[in-house]
């Protein structure tokens, strides 16, 4: 079950294809994302412009290529396998654990805001949650699926399907339109060019900028770029959208008309996990996760099936469960 079946409905809007989820505010909502002892090793840490490329993780159909240093997604074969503990020490000695023993569900319709320290492993984990790089050690499962073993073609697949990504630096491609960059994901649509092409003028309506749809992005603001990733991330109706710091760029005003733009996404039932180191920002989720060192310290909510609780109230309530969550380990 990939949730692939349930996404590809033609035609419709974004509202009508949402109406069938689980709302905004079901506290009962299906499981998206399961993580038990997610644990993850970086042979080497890797200045960020060393790190493999993440446009082309996002867009190609190839997964991210293993470097010599076996950077993201290139994990050796010690440390990809988790299969005896001796395994794991060869692993630890040789690389730097940047996740450790992450537990974590979130629930259909939830806003999560992601937060801590620079370099506590926020994005480390969203890009596990993305599909974009493997754990070292642990299980994760998507809509109840172990995504371990998938082939690169089957994560290209769901990455582009069943999840949505928003990035700081945006990613749009510069020498394509507004709509172009829109319709990039369109490839794993079943929709038809013309189809592909009426839902991202739509899209780009929906964000605001029915009017810029044929500007490259150097002509568009900081703001309006950030829209066209967003409108980009909604085109295959995503499940599950994932966003580094997309405000990180943007002045005060601009970051709060992104982050209405978060909120009306997340009333319509699509799961939202958003890092910040912005309180403002993370006070506009439902839920708070608290990073350090590799670690949740704060807002796990590892609760049992049945006992889901405002934790995984709608992103639109503000705020009902910051703080309700676990001490540290
Ligand atoms: N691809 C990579 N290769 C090696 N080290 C990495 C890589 N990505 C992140 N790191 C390291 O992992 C740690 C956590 O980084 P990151 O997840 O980016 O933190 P945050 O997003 O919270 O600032 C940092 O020490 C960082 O240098
Ligand atoms: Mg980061």
């Amino acid at each position: 079950m990939t949730a692939r079946s349930e996404n590809s409905g033609t035609g419709g809007g974004q509202d009508d294809h949402v109406s069938s989820r689980a709302p905004g505010g079901n506290a009962g909502g299906e499981v998206v994302v399961q993580l038990n002892g997610i644990r993850k090793v970086f042979r080497q840490v890797l200045a960020p412009e060393q790190r493999p490329g993440m446009f082309a993780r996002l867009f190609r159909r190839a997964a991210p290529a293993s470097g010599p240093s076996g950077g993201s997604g290139g994990q050796g074969a010690a440390c990809a396998r988790d299969s005896n503990d001796d395994a794991k020490d060869a692993c630890l000695e040789g690389g730097v654990e940047v996740l450790s023993g992450i537990d974590l569900t979130i629930r259909a319709g939830e806003f999560v805001a992601l937060q801590g320290t620079s370099g506590s492993g926020k994005s480390t984990l969203l890009h596990l949650l993305g599909l974009l790089d493997s754990p070292t050690g642990g299980v994760y499962r998507l809509l109840g699926r172990d995504v371990s073993g998938l082939s690169d073609d089957e994560l290209s697949r769901i990455r582009n399907t069943v999840l949505g990504f928003v990035f700081q630096s945006f990613y749009l491609v510069p020498y394509a339109t507004a709509l172009e960059n829109v319709m990039l994901p369109g490839m794993y649509s079943d929709l038809s060019q013309a189809e592909l092409r009426a839902r991202g003028l739509e899209l780009l309506g929906r964000v605001g900028l029915a009017d810029r749809v044929n500007f490259k992005p150097a002509n568009l603001s900081g703001g309006q770029q950030q829209r066209v990733a967003m409108a980009r991330a909604l085109l295959n109706r995503p499940r599950l959208i994932l966003a580094d710091e997309p405000t990180g760029q943007l002045d005060s005003a601009t970051s709060s008309e992104i982050m209405r733009l978060f909120s009306q996404v997340n009333q319509t039932g699509t799961t939202i996990v958003l890092v910040t180191h912005d309180e403002n920002v993370a006070a506009q989720a439902g839920r708070v996760i608290r990073m350090a060192d590799g670690r949740i310290v704060e807002g796990r909510n590892d609760d049992a099936p049945g006992g889901a609780d405002s934790n995984a109230s709608s992103g639109a309530a503000n705020g009902a469960a910051n703080g309700a969550g676990r001490a540290a380990p």
